[in-house]
């Protein structure tokens, strides 16, 4: 017991803490209406328990600041790019590497180079921005999840992976000659936070070489995946994770990564890659967009936490207890009878809500129905996934396709929270599932064209059930 208990303790402790806030119920309400029952309007110290993103919300370590204090801001060739990019060279393999100030910076540099309009770009799942930039730099940017992806409740463990049968067909057929990438999401954030095996990545490898396609990975959380790999595919037990990662990259031509998740720091990207003229391309779009190839947007100091960041990410003590704790509250959420999309990854749980909440339809938006709860019952931040971001609407904002499923992503920041925190967050969920008919359910009052989620703006509908 001792030695289970110690082989899934943080390897750190704290030094440096921030308070976070306890509104009243009364309180929590006033806040959640003058934000149109939108948590993305919510103030931060409005919020007890932010699990809203994963993404820049991380802690650094003491090693990080310490580098930090060393940052070069020389505006070029200062010695942090130097020690940042020889950092990545050795993790990722690549020969040519441009820093950016976040994955979506990445996407568009990397992006408006390499597809051309009319292309198709092939994906496991496209991240949201990521199927933006595809789109914005003209390309169709296309989802070939594997089956196994569809049934949430399977305790298969790699539903992120891409349909291998589908890409090949894809490539064979028609719209073959179309397909100008193919772009691998590790983990898939799309999709429950699933892993990508090393069997899928290498057999994704071999057909785009056969069919001269490039195979880039977006790989944000190359660490969880590794990890998962790590724990999950036989082959690779005894394989550390930062081997597996650094195999993962090889498999393919290059990649694009927000650092602000497995970098662990607020802010950070690159774009990397073997081909000397895709970098050439890219490095004139980084110069006239980002800034100059050595700093990409970003400064000195950030260059150096990401360093020091990249190498504290694969230590298998930190992915170990993250995925330990993790998976524990997983077993905490369905104990009390709310189902998460099984196996549980690393970055975030994804609650069924609409198993939970059937008395909602899709057109109240079940999914942010529950968001909101977990904010008014107990002060926690999080966004749904379901028809109010991923469904098709018509003019006047009412539903006309719902999404297959009615998810809210519990996501989880890095060395920041306690597992008192999140035994918190489940025993919140446990409360709403002892009485889920009291939910209310929403209609949206105003919304944007684009990218509807974020600013998007509700009222509570009366409850039906
Ligand atoms: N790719 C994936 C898989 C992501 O999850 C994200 C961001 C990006 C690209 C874009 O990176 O934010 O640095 O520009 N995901 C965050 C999230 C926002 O909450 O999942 P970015």
């Amino acid at each position: 017991m001792t030695a289970e208990l110690r082989k899934t303790l943080p390897p750190y402790r704290i030094k440096v803490v921030e308070p976070i806030a306890f509104l009243s119920a009364e309180e929590r309400q006033q806040a959640l209406a003058d934000a149109g029952y939108n948590p993305f309007n919510l103030r931060a110290d409005q919020i007890t328990i932010d699990l809203l993103s994963d993404s820049g919300t991380g802690a650094t370590s003491d090693a990080q600041e310490a580098a930090a204090a060393l940052g070069d801001e020389s505006y070029a060739g200062a010695r942090s790019w130097f020690r940042f990019r020889d950092e990545v060279h050795d993790l990722t393999g690549y020969p040519f590497i441009l820093p950016v100030h976040q994955g979506r910076a990445g996407e568009r540099v990397l992006f408006s180079s390499l597809l051309r309009p009319g292309q198709i770009c092939l994906s496991n799942t496209h991240f949201d921005t990521t199927h933006a930039n595809v789109v914005l730099a003209g390309a169709e940017a296309r989802d070939l999840p594997c089956p196994e992806a569809a049934d949430l409740d399977s305790a298969e463990p790699f539903k992120g992976n891409i349909d291998l049968d589908a890409l090949e067909r894809t490539l064979a057929g028609p719209d073959g000659s179309k397909v100008g990438l193919v772009l691998m999401t590790i983990s898939n954030n799309g999709l429950g936070a699933q892993p990508v095996s090393m069997a899928n990545l290498q057999a994704t490898s071999q057909l785009c070489s056969r069919y001269q396609v490039p195979f880039f990975l977006d790989a944000a959380r190359f660490a969880e995946n590794a990890w998962l790999v790590h724990e999950r595919e036989s082959a690779y037990r005894d394989w550390t994770p930062r081997r597996i990662a650094t195999q993962a990259f090889q498999y393919a031509d290059g990649c694009v990564v927000s650092l602000k998740k497995d970098g662990l720091a607020a802010v950070g990207g690159f774009i990397g890659m073997h081909d000397q003229q895709l970098y050439a391309a890219c490095e004139a779009n980084l110069i006239a967009t980002e800034g100059f190839s050595t700093y990409g947007g970003l400064a000195g100091h950030d260059l150096e936490r990401l360093a020091q960041g990249l190498r504290e990410v694969v230590d298998p003590a930190y992915l170990r207890s993250r995925a330990a704790s993790t998976a524990r509250m997983a077993e905490l959420i369905n104990a009390a009878g709310v189902d998460t999309v099984q196996p549980p990854g690393i970055h975030a749980l994804y609650l069924n809500a609409g198993r939970l909440l059937p008395h909602l339809a899709s057109e109240q938006f079940p999914g942010h129905s529950l968001a909101c709860q977990l904010y008014l019952d107990g002060g926690i931040r999080c966004a749904e996934l379901g028809s109010l971001y991923l469904g098709a609407m018509d003019e006047n904002h009412r539903l006309v396709t719902p999404a297959p499923f009615e998810l809210v992503r519990l996501a989880i920041p890095r060395r920041v929270y306690a597992d008192t925190h999140l035994d918190y967050v489940a025993a919140v969920l446990a409360d709403i599932a002892k009485n889920p008919e009291r939910v209310s359910g929403y209609r949206i009052v105003s919304a944007p064209r684009l990218l509807r989620h974020f600013k998007v703006r509700l009222e509570q509908t009366t409850v039906t059930g």
